[in-house]
């Protein structure tokens, strides 16, 4: 990795989870205020905390942030935008490795939150993540105008919905029974994966009120960044290891998952991942060398290893 972007990923990593561990403390007042050591549901902060907090690469809240200083954003807004983004993220993740999905036993390196815990609690767990963001983000805290907090909950509410992630999931369930062809794999991997890249990309523009101009070029940016990170993490799942990835290899083909590798083959997969990385970068150009961390990131997300 390009040494200015790694310092640039590691300083963000750490910033968002000073914010996320500050938003999900270990134990905290009931609505009545009062503080109990140790309530009947503390195994679901616990979980929370478990999925949320530790581990992950937070490409995520790296383009919330990269494209917030585009526009000059407070930074405060933008790491509570960014930690909310991680939050759905992250709860997705639970739910995808569930028993009913991909029953994956690992994530991150470590047992995945049903493993840890249980099939039950890692249901709620996912819930209380997903819900919890949305908290995040219509809080006065993290942005004055509640124009613009609504903006960002309409944004990421169609970006995690149906007719974003979780319809992308929906459709990568039907994907091991029936036959995807390339342009429904797309739609597919745009709708599972890029959309919550798009709404990060474009969370700089909506909390900077930006012109419709700068949102489209963070649109474009985020279609075709989201697109080769997928292909890439379709790749690990068949050249990568579970040490450097931290989660289980070989699932995809072994559910008879259609992917842009399974479709493809490795070789035009990658080679296709690179022409979207340049791509996404051609997007950013009215920014200029403002731009340059979010394009080292996209040609970053097809060369790794992890
Ligand atoms: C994995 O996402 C899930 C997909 C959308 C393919 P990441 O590769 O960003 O996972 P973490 O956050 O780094 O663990
Ligand atoms: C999951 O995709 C994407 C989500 C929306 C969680 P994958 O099932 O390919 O993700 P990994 O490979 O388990 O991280
Ligand atoms: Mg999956
Ligand atoms: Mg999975
Ligand atoms: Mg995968």
């Amino acid at each position: 990795m390009h040494p200015s972007l790694d310092q640039a990923m590691a300083e963000s990593a750490e910033r968002v989870a000073a914010v996320m561990h500050t938003l999900l403390p270990g134990l905290r007042p009931d609505a009545a205020g009062v503080l109990h050591t140790s309530p009947p549901e503390a195994p679901l902060w616990e979980a929370m905390r478990y999925g949320a907090l530790g581990g992950g690469k937070r490409l995520r809240p790296f383009l919330v942030l990269e494209s917030a200083k585009l526009f000059a954003v407070d930074l405060g807004q933008a790491l509570r935008t960014a930690a909310a983004v991680e939050f759905v993220h992250c709860y997705s993740l639970i739910h995808d490795d569930l028993p009913a999905m991909d029953n994956s036993d690992l994530r991150r390196g470590k047992p995945t939150v049903h493993k840890q815990f249980d099939d039950a609690i890692a249901v709620l767990a996912g819930d209380g993540l997903l819900t919890y963001a949305f908290e995040v983000l219509a809080d006065a805290e993290t942005h004055p105008d509640a124009a613009v907090r609504c903006a960002l909950v309409t944004a990421l509410a169609q970006a995690a919905g149906p007719a974003g992630m979780v319809g992308g999931q929906m459709m990568d369930l039907v994907a091991e029974r029936t036959p995807f062809d390339l342009a429904e794999t797309t739609r597919l991997q745009r709708a599972k994966t890029g959309a919550l890249f798009g709404f990060s990309a474009r969370a700089g523009a909506i909390l900077g009120q930006a012109a419709e101009r700068d949102h489209q070029a963070l649109t474009g940016y985020a279609d075709a960044m989201g697109l080769a990170f997928q292909i890439a993490d379709d790749l690990l799942d068949v050249e990568g290891t579970e040490a450097a990835t931290g989660k289980p290899v070989g699932r995809d083909a072994a559910a008879g998952k259609a992917t842009f590798v399974s479709l493809l083959g490795a070789d035009a997969a990658r080679r296709r991942a690179t022409e979207l990385a340049d791509e996404a970068g051609r997007s950013l150009a009215p920014f200029g060398a403002a731009a340059d961390n979010l394009k080292a990131v996209a040609q970053y997300v097809v060369n790794r290893q992890s």
